[in-house]
């Protein structure tokens, strides 16, 4: 392997205001510089990965650009000494799949502060298995236990369910011993939910109830949402007393229409989590928690919401993605290509 080794790569380019996908051969010299050049075994497939290959420019300011906000795989070359030829680790968001060429490429190449060592025992297909959306669905339910919630309080609504972060934020909270309601728009996905170990499933219209409404019924003693907007509204207006909202997506709406009232009345707490900026101590601490005592709980239930595609099957995924239409973890696998 030397810098004229050409490695293949998802690239989406900009043409006539149009975006088009392609699997391309890239050179190793191709890359921009950094410390840590990494053979990519696994990534996986995000919300915000779809964005970035259909041209978001909020995602990605310039094309041709090769997406990817995660990747697990082998250290190939490395300029600093905390990381030697051979090293399995993984890197998750900062700028990488944003406006660094990321992980729907065979290789990376990064600053070392974007790497972290493979969390034991996990094994890299576990790691991405979880991804971003896991380690966010982790982030979510660690902020909530944090606050204080426990399952005797009551139940626990999760949005955007069958989602990479919706998804396996149900199958770790039921695992926890919390009872989760599941909101979904897809009506033949409820079975997945329930195996999951979600205890109820309402459509999104039940979960935003009356908009009008500045109140409603209170429910949720916790609530883990993805998706942002009237879903979002809903839940916070629903929640119980001193009830816990942590939010983390917008897969509806980046909007959220609300008053003051479940604040200042229900004392209800709304928290803010972030994935892409996550300090990297955050990010050990969150991933010794999956590859310790979450591992076993999650084990059966990340097989059951993750499949496996390859680069030349990418393109199709994230149109289905973005369609709505994917459920659970998508995990690239790029150990069979050159
Ligand atoms: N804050 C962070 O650092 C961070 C990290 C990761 C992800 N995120 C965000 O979290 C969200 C979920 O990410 P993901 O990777 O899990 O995406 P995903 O796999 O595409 O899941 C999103 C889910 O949201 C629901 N949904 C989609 N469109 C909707 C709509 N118009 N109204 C209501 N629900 C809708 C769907 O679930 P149902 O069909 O089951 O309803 C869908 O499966 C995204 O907004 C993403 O950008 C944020």
């Amino acid at each position: 392997m030397n810098d004229q080794t050409t490695f293949r790569a998802l690239v989406v380019r900009e043409e006539n205001g149009s975006f088009q996908r392609a699997v391309e051969e890239h050179r190793i010299a191709d890359l921009p510089p950094g410390d840590v050049l990494i053979r990519v075994h696994f990534s996986s497939l995000n919300y915000k990965d779809a964005l970035s290959a259909s041209g978001n420019k909020g995602v990605t300011k310039k094309y041709p650009h090769t997406p990817g906000i995660d990747a697990a795989g082998v250290v190939a070359a490395s300029s600093v000494p905390q990381f030697s030829a051979g090293d399995e680790v993984l890197c998750m968001c900062y700028d990488l799949g944003m406006n660094t060429p990321g992980g729907f490429g065979e290789y990376i190449r990064v600053p070392a502060a974007w790497v972290l060592a493979k969390p034991e025992p996990l094994s890299l297909l576990e790691t991405m298995q979880i991804g971003t959306a896991g380690f966010t669905a982790a982030q979510c339910v660690d902020r909530l236990l944090a606050c204080g919630l426990r399952p005797e309080q009551g139940p626990v609504l999760v949005t955007g369910a069958t989602g990479g972060v919706g998804s396996l934020a149900c199958a770790l909270l039921a695992k926890l011993g919390f009872a989760v309601t599941a909101v979904t728009g897809k009506e033949s996905e409820h079975d997945f939910l329930r195996q999951l170990g979600c205890t109820a499933v309402l459509n999104r219209q039940q979960a935003i109830g009356r908009a009008s409404a500045a109140l409603l019924r209170e429910r949720w003693a916790g609530v883990a949402d993805t998706v942002g907007g009237e879903i979002l509204a809903g839940a916070v207006k629903a929640a119980q007393y001193n009830g816990i909202v942590v939010c983390c997506g917008n897969a509806a709406s980046g909007e959220l229409p609300l008053t003051v009232y479940p604040f200042i009345l229900r004392g209800i707490s709304l928290v803010g989590i972030d994935s892409a900026e996550c300090p990297l101590a955050r990010r050990k601490e969150v991933w010794e928690k999956l590859a310790g005592s979450w591992r076993p709980l999650l084990h059966d239930a990340l097989a059951a919401l993750s499949v496996r595609i390859n680069l030349s099957q990418l393109s199709q995924t994230v149109d289905e993605m973005l369609a709505g239409r994917t459920r659970g973890r998508i995990v690239v696998d790029l150990t069979g290509e050159k």
